[in-house]
C-alpha cells in the first residue's frame, strides 16, 4: 500500500535545504586550503581500503613502494569520484530539473536539485585539484585510467535497455544509491587522521555537502514511490538493487592498470589471488544502505 505524500513536509524540507545552501555549501565558502603543509612521510590514503592490503606481495613491498601505492589509491578514489559526479549524479539531477519524472516537483525542489548539481560540479573540481597537487608533490606522471566497473556496468545496462524511461530510471536508481549511501562512507574516511591533512579535509568538505544531498534524495525516493506507476516503482527498485552491487566493486581492473603503470609487475598474480577472497569486504562495511532499505520497507 503506497502512502500519500505529505506535501507540506516536503516543501518544508526542501525550503530548509535550499535556504541553508549559502552557509553550508563548500562551493560558497572557502573551506579548503590547498596551501596546507604537505608532509611526504604521511600517506595519501588508508591502507585499510586497499583490496590487496593483506596479500604478501603488497605486505613485503618496501615502504617507498607502499607509499606510492597509497598515493595511487588516493588518485583512484578521486578519479572514481569524478566519474560518479559527472556520469551518474549530474545527469540524474538534470533529468529531475527537466521534470522528466512524475515527482510532484515544486520550484523549491528544482532549485535545491540545481544547488546539488552545482555542488557536484565543485566536488569534481575539488578532487581534480587534489589529484593534480598529489601528482606534483609526489612527482607522479598522469595515469591513464580504464573505465571504472561502476560506470561501465551502468553504461552496458543502459545500452541494453530500449525504453528511454527505463534508461532514466536506471540513472535515477544509481544516483539514489550513491547519494543515500555515500555520506556514511565519507564520514568514516573524514575522521582518518593518519593520512595527509589536505586529503582528509577534501573528504570532510565533500561529506558536509553529501549529508544534505542524502536528505534530498531520500525525499526524491519517497516521492517516486507516490508519483510513479507500479511498473516504474518495480523497475526503480530492481535497478537500485543492481546498482548497489556495482558500487561495491573494488575496481580491480583500474588497480591492475595503475599498478602496471608504476612498474608493480607482479600485480597480476596479486590481484588474481585477491579477487575471489574478501575483495569487497571493506566496501561492504563502508557502504551503508540502511536508509534506502528503510524507505523501501516503509513505503
Ligand atoms: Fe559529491
Ligand atoms: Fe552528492
Amino acid at each position: 500500500m503506497i502512502k500519500k505524500l505529505n506535501l507540506s513536509a516536503i516543501n518544508k524540507l526542501f525550503d530548509g535545504l535550499k535556504g541553508s545552501w549559502d552557509n553550508r555549501a563548500v562551493v560558497r565558502n572557502k573551506i579548503l586550503d590547498y596551501e596546507l603543509d604537505y608532509d611526504l612521510d604521511i600517506p595519501d590514503f588508508m591502507e585499510d581500503l586497499l583490496p590487496f592490503k593483506n596479500h604478501p606481495l603488497y605486505e613485503d613491498s618496501s615502504q617507498a613502494v607502499k607509499s606510492k601505492i597509497l598515493s595511487c589509491g588516493w588518485l583512484i578514489y578521486n578519479e572514481k569520484t569524478v566519474n560518479i559526479e559527472t556520469k551518474i549524479i549530474s545527469p540524474a539531477c538534470i533529468n529531475i530539473i527537466d521534470k522528466k519524472f512524475d515527482l510532484f516537483l515544486a520550484e523549491n525542489i528544482r532549485e535545491n536539485i540545481a544547488q546539488v548539481l552545482t555542488d557536484e560540479s565543485y566536488h569534481t573540481l575539488m578532487v581534480i585539484k587534489a589529484n593534480a597537487l598529489t601528482m606534483k608533490k609526489r612527482q607522479l606522471a598522469p595515469f591513464r585510467f580504464p573505465d571504472f566497473d561502476l560506470v561501465s556496468n551502468m553504461q552496458t545496462m543502459l545500452g541494453n535497455l530500449n525504453c528511454s524511461k527505463d534508461k532514466m530510471l536506471l540513472g535515477l536508481a544509481c544516483a539514489i544509491v550513491s547519494e543515500m549511501s555515500i555520506s556514511d562512507y565519507l564520514s568514516k574516511l573524514s575522521k582518518e587522521s593518519s593520512i595527509q591533512e589536505l586529503n582528509r579535509q577534501v573528504i570532510y568538505a565533500h561529506w558536509k555537502d553529501e549529508l544534505s544531498h542524502a536528505s534530498a534524495f531520500k525525499k526524491i525516493l519517497e516521492m517516486a514511490y507516490c508519483g510513479f506507476s507500479k511498473k516504474e516503482i518495480d523497475s526503480l527498485i530492481k535497478y537500485i538493487n543492481v546498482a548497489r552491487a556495482w558500487f561495491e566493486s573494488s575496481e580491480l581492473n583500474v588497480w591492475r592498470s595503475v599498478l602496471l603503470q608504476i612498474g608493480f609487475l607482479s600485480c597480476e598474480k596479486m590481484l588474481n589471488e585477491c579477487q575471489n577472497e574478501v575483495r569487497d569486504a571493506n566496501n561492504k562495511i563502508f557502504w551503508n544502505y540502511s536508509e534506502i532499505e528503510d524507505v523501501i520497507q516503509r513505503l
